[in-house]
């Protein structure tokens, strides 16, 4: 489990997977949905332990991660695919660099994504292509000043000479490759990579014995929009197909996706639907102490639906990068947990 490749998405319980490992092994399920899963690290526990994992986003980008480490128990990227992949004598689009010019990254680095993109277009097992992805949407990563697709331009004042900033997106796509080929394993179930809303998502075919729910809050200020930080990802999930950019927009976003969990008026109801919709499982949700609603309000909540609560407590110090002072202080991080 400690393989597994930190990705920096805001609000990733990585730190926190020691914690969840003791939790959940108190628990007796032999299945788990993780139906907000961002970076993957959470269903990558449980795949680890041995679960049926159903991973579910409603984004393209951390659906496409759960489908490379979650979903795909064996495939890799072999020497050939690799050779084929960073074959830069191919004709492709010019869409990323058109489009991204003077906003992100080098030409030569923008050049590559079109290729490469390209390139991964051209496999056929889904498997390899959603590796590769993956693979590349980490050194976008680790390229990007701050993790995060809100600042462009001139990003000089970043620089603190750290080689990921320097390194060339070729060379980070062929080190993250042999890092994600190590972690593919077989955990001998068959796992499922889910890309929907969590209210579409299909109780009659996927009936997990316990559901982790780790939505985003409401935030006291700011705003905690995914596809706001990382449209760049999500766009290059997919090439930007079917996505509309917003062309008035500085850094070239995407339209964002609307989710219940954001606002205060709609945020109690979407829990009650949640709780209810999931009512057959094991409900494990995880909260922290400077979100809305509060602690008491949500366990009042999953009372209605479960027999007993119980709130376990960790304190928890968050080092994302968010420029809220509330961000960067100390948090108590919660995990309800409903159980009949
Ligand atoms: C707090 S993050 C999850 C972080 C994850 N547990 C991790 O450790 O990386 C919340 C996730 O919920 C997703 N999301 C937001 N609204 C959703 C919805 N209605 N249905 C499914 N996913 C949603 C976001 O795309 C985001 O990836």
């Amino acid at each position: 489990m400690e393989s597994y490749p930190l990705m920096r998405y805001m609000g990733s319980k990585y730190k926190l997977i020691p914690w969840f490992y003791e939790a959940f092994s108190e628990l007796e399920f032999d299945s788990a949905l993780d139906a907000f899963s961002g970076s993957g690290v959470v269903s990558y526990l449980f795949k680890s332990m041995d679960k049926q994992v159903y991973s579910n986003d409603f984004l393209n980008f951390p659906s496409t991660i759960s489908k490379a480490l979650i979903e795909n128990n064996q495939t890799t990227l072999e020497e050939e695919d690799i050779r084929a992949l960073t074959n830069m004598d191919v004709k492709s689009d010019d869409f990323i660099e058109k489009t991204f010019h003077k906003v992100f990254y080098s030409k030569d680095d923008l050049v590559f994504l079109d290729k490469i993109s390209h390139n991964i277009a051209q496999l056929t097992s889904p498997y390899k292509k959603a590796l590769a992805l993956t693979a590349l949407f980490r050194s976008c990563l680790k390229k990007q000043p701050r993790g995060v697709f809100t600042i462009s331009g001139n990003l000089e004042k970043y620089d603190d000479g750290r080689r990921d900033l320097k390194i060339s997106l070729q060379r980070h796509f062929l080190e993250q490759v042999a890092i994600y080929n190590e972690v593919v394993f077989d955990n001998q179930q068959e796992n499922q990579s889910l890309h929907s809303s969590i209210f579409e998502i299909d109780t009659q075919s996927c009936k997990p014995d316990l559901v982790y729910l780790d939505p985003p809050y409401v935030p006291a200020s700011d705003d905690n929009c995914y596809v706001k930080r990382y449209h760049f990802l999500e766009g290059l999930s997919k090439y930007w197909h079917g996505e509309q950019i917003m062309e008035d927009t500085k850094v070239k976003k995407i339209q964002k996706k609307y989710t219940p969990f954001s606002y205060k008026k709609t945020a109690i109801e979407a829990f009650e639907n949640m709780f209810d919709k999931f009512s057959d499982s094991i409900i494990a949700l995880s909260y922290s102490s400077n979100a809305f609603p509060d602690l008491d309000t949500l366990v009042s909540l999953m009372k209605n639906q479960k027999a007993t609560v119980e709130v376990k407590t960790k304190s928890h110090r968050y080092n994302f990068g968010n420029h809220s002072k509330a961000m960067r202080a100390n948090v108590v991080e919660y995990l309800i947990i409903g159980k009949d």
